[in-house]
């Protein structure tokens, strides 16, 4: 098989069978040692990812009878292809022999035959078979069948245009660092390697790129000018709004976007403490945090031990950016469509639960903390919020009130991912009276 095919194969094993995520070291390492064009490999993963709930229907209409449980990898193969002749501009004659070819040169050159027949009978009746996919909505949304109905219920205006959404590729979004220079002029510097850009309303270090290229294609980006983050996720500093000289805390703060822009907004001034719990993230806070110039006190802790790492002092502001299903941010991360459970939700409510419930107590009185998570399952927001101020006696909201962005709720605000636009967040701020 050619190497781009066997790589896809493999790491669509890796990420639907083993249940791994698509960023984890363990898929990282697999594309490292690859031979194959990585760029290729990834990007026809995440397009195979992204459409994967159509794509295994229209595979499992192709295929008479079912395949074993050991031959996983001839379906991989089956869907990857159909992928390739829906969603990428490669001439269907290549799909069809690259993959034809490359299982006749593997250890199932028996599969040829039936991949062969399956490729060309889609090619045949593509119409007919995409209208009768249209009947699913787990095909034709291309989400598993919770998912879709979880966002019936919790959005019932808006659920279409989330799905849809979710299934668009990202724009590409950065921060520049008005540390080292203003975004203005940033803007400049990027129409002169022929970027454009535009500001966001609402967000003075927010530009958003014309066309995606890599981060340290960016001028500038190695001297840490600027940083890639999306406009959704710029919200969180401009909200607890720091005060040069304060002390903060940023309970869950790798791989470090929030804090770097805590930081930049007070020109470097804060006694700023940044936690995280995973010994890698917390490696890669430090590394973005050097390569932008800021200072902060990372730690290698668990926000939930605060008597192993804790002063006594309390701090003015509190950052809980909580771990969360990632449901606002599928455009980006099309595996966790696949990943999660419907009963993922409970355990990370309660994990947000015990987070807030721990990092509370160290914030002093009138000072304020800003909760906020990359999904917009209620669950995780709202509902979070309400039966946290159900038991709090000393917990106040301030409503985030703004025409620029977001949908008001009674406690905190949502944003909804939408093509071309941000990603999905929750942001609620409270005060300790
Ligand atoms: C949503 S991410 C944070 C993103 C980060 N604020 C940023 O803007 O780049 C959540 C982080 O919480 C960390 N985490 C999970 N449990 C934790 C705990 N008990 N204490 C501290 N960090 C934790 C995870 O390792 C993960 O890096």
């Amino acid at each position: 098989m050619n190497a781009l095919l066997t790589e896809t194969v493999r790491c669509l094993d890796l990420v639907l069978v083993k249940g791994r995520a698509f960023d984890s070291e363990q898929l990282a390492h697999r594309l490292d040692n690859s031979d194959a064009p990585l760029n290729q490999v990834r990007f026809l993963c995440y397009q195979t990812l992204r459409w994967y709930s159509q794509l295994k229907y229209l595979c499992d209409l192709l295929i008479t009878k079912p395949l074993k449980a050991k031959d996983k990898e001839i379906e991989l193969l089956l869907i990857t292809s159909l992928c390739r002749l829906l969603y990428s501009d490669t001439p269907a004659y290549a799909v069809v022999s690259d993959a034809v070819e490359g299982v006749k040169k593997s250890k199932k050159p028996w599969a040829a035959p039936l991949i062969n027949g399956c490729l060309r009978n889609f090619i045949r009746q593509q119409d007919k078979l995409m209208r009768q996919m249209e009947q699913s909505p787990e095909a034709k949304f291309a989400h598993p069948k919770w998912w879709i109905e979880k966002l019936r219920q919790q959005w019932p205006e808006q659920w279409q245009a989330i799905l849809e959404a979710n299934n668009s590729r990202a724009p590409m979004f950065i921060r520049v660092n008005r540390n080292s220079i203003q975004t203005d002029e940033y803007q400049t510097r990027l129409a002169l390697a022929n970027t454009a850009s535009e500001k966001v309303a609402g967000l003075s270090a927010c530009l958003r790129l014309s066309k995606p290229c890599a981060a340290t294609e960016l001028p500038g980006f190695d001297l840490g000018l600027c940083s890639v983050q999306d406009a959704g996720a710029q919200f969180a500093a401009e909200l607890l709004a720091p005060v040069p000289g304060e002390s903060i805390l940023d309970a869950c703060a790798a791989p470090g976007g929030k804090a770097a822009h805590l930081l930049e907004l007070c020109a470097n001034q804060l006694e700023l403490i940044c936690l995280d719990a995973d010994q890698q993230r917390h490696q890669s806070l430090t590394e973005q945090l050097r390569r932008l110039q800021l200072t902060a006190t990372t730690l290698h802790a668990s926000a939930l031990k605060p008597e192993e790492w804790w002063s006594q002092r309390p701090f003015d502001r509190i950052l809980l950016d909580a771990p969360c299903s990632g449901s606002g941010v599928i455009r980006r991360h099309a595996d966790i469509k696949h990943l999660r459970r419907p009963t993922d939700l409970a355990n990370f409510a309660q994990q947000q639960k015990k987070l807030l419930d721990s990092v509370w107590p160290l914030l002093k009185r009138g000072g304020q903390l800003l909760y906020c998570t990359c999904s917009i399952f209620h669950e995780e927001g709202e509902s979070l919020m309400n039966e946290f101020l159900k038991d709090s006696t000393n917990a106040e909201i301030i409503p985030i009130e703004t025409q620029h962005w977001g949908i008001k709720q009674k406690l905190g605000r949502y944003i909804l991912p939408t093509k071309e636009g941000m990603d999905g967040f929750y942001y609620a701020r409270l005060k300790k009276n």
